[in-house]
């Protein structure tokens, strides 16, 4: 459930909180640039101003956990893609770095392999000035048999404000945020959500087609969609922007989703399930193919990997059926020469590395409005102003 909060964070008094800290001398601007006295320095270590459109005005973050994108409203995204535009113009700068998390700590706890979600969050909080603790599960006391709410309490304990879980069982990260203090960010869960990943998909989307909009625009997901967290969050992200959304693949990788997407119809939130790709593919403006993901796969959903890529396999060939200036996405990690060919993972229309890069500025901004909860609560222990522990909700 989601409630609005009247200290939360706006998008109008973002950036004035920041000035305010940085002016007050709390941000010590020294550290990152020579004169820091100067209006220059001042404005030059404070995050930019986010624009109060239409869609963003009055619009708070009211949200303490990012476990899932389905009860985030579309002014809550465009409140998210605003703020990401502010962190893009921070990392833009010689020194992309502001004081905006000075004091607050970041534990990025990983129960399961990572490369980009991983770095890109550490790299997020730092730029923010965040404490930030990696802990991964494999060198942690987990091996020794702690549980996760143990783990969890025990993060706590150690000073953590925010949370960044991934973990192999769908719903650990609901778990977690029943027991821990802070705000909880889901990094992806077992075969469920990874909403940082479908916010920065859509950033991504947004940046590159024309008027920044997905209303109306064809985009196609292609491949092991069963397994695909990062197909569901989109699915809700998607969905929200308007997009005219396609799930393709084999229809053993596709078992349920007709059934969310005729439940979705009722609620005015439809996508397309298909087998046939080259219908699917047909005058598509977006085409993010899928990993095929090994790891989870039971036994007889593909006769082989040969013939998964003959059929499904992202290939110019195929890609010739989209518009002309189609683009190319895949969230990675990629098996090139299975889910998608090397030459079209690295064709101009591909933005496979700016999602990468987007990462940063999209975790960027959610650690930015997430902290944002904290405003007015006590420098330490104050999880009792945060809401009810568990909930979405933040304090009243
Ligand atoms: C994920 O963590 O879900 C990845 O970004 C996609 C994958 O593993 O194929």
């Amino acid at each position: 459930m989601s409630v609005a909060v009247p200290d939360g964070p706006t998008a109008g008094a973002i950036d004035d909180s920041i000035e305010a800290d940085v002016a007050a001398g709390a941000g010590d601007p020294s550290v990152l640039i020579g004169d820091a006295g100067s209006e220059a320095a001042r404005v030059a270590v404070s995050v930019p101003r986010v624009d109060d459109a239409p869609e963003t005005q009055g619009i708070g973050w009211p949200h303490r956990h990012l476990l899932d994108l389905d009860v985030v409203t579309w002014p809550e995204i465009e409140l998210v893609m605003r703020t990401t535009d502010a962190m893009k113009e921070v990392l833009a700068r010689p020194i992309p770095k502001v004081p905006a998390l000075r004091g607050r700590a970041v534990t990025i706890l990983f129960y399961e392999a990572s490369t980009r979600t991983r770095v890109s969050f550490e790299v997020a909080a730092k730029n923010l000035s965040a404490d930030v603790v990696n802990i991964a599960a494999a060198t942690s006391s987990v091996t020794k048999g702690e549980s996760l709410i143990d783990t969890v309490r025990t993060v706590e304990a150690l000073g953590a404000d925010l949370l960044v879980i991934r973990h192999g069982t769908s719903g650990a990260p609901y778990l977690a945020a029943q027991h821990f203090g802070g705000g909880v960010l889901n990094g992806g869960d077992g075969w469920h959500a990874h909403p940082t990943q479908a916010l920065l998909d859509l950033y991504t989307m947004r940046a590159r087609l024309p008027g920044r909009s997905l209303a109306g625009r064809k985009v196609v997901i292609l491949g092991d969609v069963m397994h695909s967290r990062v197909a569901r969050s989109n699915i809700w992200a998607l969905t929200a922007a308007g997009a005219d959304l396609w799930l393709c693949g084999p229809s053993t990788l596709l078992r349920g989703f007709d059934a969310w997407a005729k439940a979705g119809a009722t609620a005015g939130r439809t996508f397309t399930v298909t087998s046939d790709v080259a219908d699917a593919l047909r005058d598509a403006d977006v085409v993010m193919a899928l990993r095929v993901q090994q790891e989870r796969m039971e036994g007889g959903l593909l006769p082989s990997l040969r013939e998964y890529a003959a059929r499904y396999g992202l290939t110019r060939a195929r890609l010739a059926n989209a518009k002309p200036d189609a683009l190319v996405m895949h969230p990675g990690p990629m098996n090139e020469g299975v889910e998608i060919a090397p030459d079209v993972a690295t064709m101009d229309r591909s933005v496979i590395t700016d999602q990468v890069s987007n990462g940063v500025a999209v975790r960027m901004a959610l650690l930015y409005l997430m902290a944002g909860v904290r405003t007015g609560a006590a420098a330490s222990g104050a999880s009792a102003a945060l809401g009810p522990a568990g909930t979405n909700e933040a304090p009243a």
